[in-house]
């Protein structure tokens, strides 16, 4: 997309390029990293403000600037951010050094070359508060269920019918990741299509959601499928996800809402399992127990003037959303479902189908008895 200078983007890019002990968390070295690069950046004036962090074992850029979605440099700085660290995650020989970097050579977008990237480009409103979502242990598909609650469900988000603003409702545009196609369904109208899609987060993701009075972008997600463009299981995709709230849009709380109890995802151990989704804040985004329960975590700022509200030393003003006591209940209820599905072992469905594990290393198990197989 070409730059349109008046406007400001906003832009996560992440990537698993090594974690300490297992999959379970990134090492400060790797985001000193991070910090050290993106701080160069702004200096230089590439970017306007950022912040490092890590959802689980990844590295998580996010960025504000005034270049554009797809833009070069940005791409270029998170794709050299990314092979300095997996380079330091290589010396210290860290678990899965350079684990999503699946392409060598950058040519202009990191797009299909393993970093998961969400970026939304906006016309700045009065004001704009913003949040953003980052999973470990899961994809894309992930975002599926919050965003149709969010911005379809009149149960979850009091707005689409006390907001004459929202009148009209919002348009989600879906791809199938499995052809790389995409749709646009507008709720409420096709509300009944749109769940009969997204329903199957494996294969349809929610890319993007609009108003649809006014087209006004709304939320975008990232829609990496890491399996799909190295052709077996390498790691989770484990998405990025960037919402608008307020003023004719979902409110903050609204946004959150669906996240008040647990709901299951695809991801977890190997990548293999079904496991409930466990919001949490930045000191808890760790994925431990049983290399989990995959576990979500929600920044809350405003971008205004080409940035990240900041304090008067310019540390940009970020909301830990999920460190809240109001998410225990999701917390717990995650922790319980998690001891349901892991009394199941390997029996679906607490293991994903077959289908999906055509990707992982199960299929040579399987071969070994291929020989065995008489006619029955
Ligand atoms: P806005 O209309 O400014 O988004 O505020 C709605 C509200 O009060 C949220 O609870
Ligand atoms: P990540 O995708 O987060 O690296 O996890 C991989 C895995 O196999 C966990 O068990
Ligand atoms: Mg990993
Ligand atoms: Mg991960």
């Amino acid at each position: 997309m070409s730059r349109t200078p008046e406007k400001t983007t906003v832009s996560i890019i992440k990537a698993d390029v090594g974690s300490l002990a297992g999959h379970h968390t990134v090492p400060k070295p790797l985001l000193d990293i991070g910090e050290k690069r993106l701080k160069e950046a702004q200096k230089n004036g590439l970017i306007n403000s950022y912040y490092v962090f890590h959802a689980g074992d990844d590295l998580e850029l996010l960025m504000v600037h005034t270049r554009g979605e797809s833009n070069p440099d940005i791409h270029k700085l998170a794709w050299d951010t990314f092979k300095e660290a997996a380079k330091k995650a290589s010396s210290l020989k860290l678990y899965g050094a350079g684990q999503d970097l699946l392409k060598q050579a950058f040519s202009g977008n990191i797009r299909g070359m393993g970093p998961g990237v969400a970026e939304m480009e906006i016309e700045e409103r009065r004001s704009d508060p913003i949040v953003v979502f980052a999973a470990d242990k899961t994809e894309p598909g992930a975002y599926n269920y919050p965003m149709f609650r969010i911005f379809a469900d009149p149960a979850n988000t009091a707005g689409l019918i006390i907001d004459p603003n929202m009148s009209g409702g919002f348009k989600f545009e879906v791809l199938d990741t499995v052809e790389n196609k995409k749709i646009v369904l507008k709720c409420p109208e096709e509300m009944y299509e749109l769940i009969a899609l997204i329903g199957t987060p494996g294969r349809n993701v929610v890319s993007r959601v609009r108003r649809a009075r006014d087209d006004l972008i709304c939320a975008t997600t990232s829609t990496t499928r890491l399996a799909l463009i190295a052709g077996r299981y390498v790691g989770k995709d484990d998405p990025v996800s960037i919402v608008r709230a307020q003023h004719g849009l979902p409110a903050l709380g609204e946004i959150l809402v669906p996240f008040m109890h647990s709901y299951f995802v695809e991801g977890w151990m190997r990548g293999s399992h079904w496991g409930p989704l466990m919001p949490v804040g930045l000191k808890d985004s760790r994925c431990t127990l049983f290399d989990g329960p995959p576990r979500i975590v929600a920044l809350g700022f405003q971008v205004g003037n080409g940035k990240i509200a900041s304090d008067d030393d310019g540390v940009p003003l970020i909301s830990d959303l999920f460190d809240d006591p109001a998410f225990d209940m999701a917390r717990r209820e995650a922790i319980e479902y998690a001891a349901v599905l892991r009394r199941m072992g390997e029996f679906e469905p607490a293991r994903l189908s077959a289908e999906v594990m055509e990707y992982t290393t199960l299929p040579q198990v399987l071969e070994k008895l291929r020989a065995r197989f008489k006619p029955a």
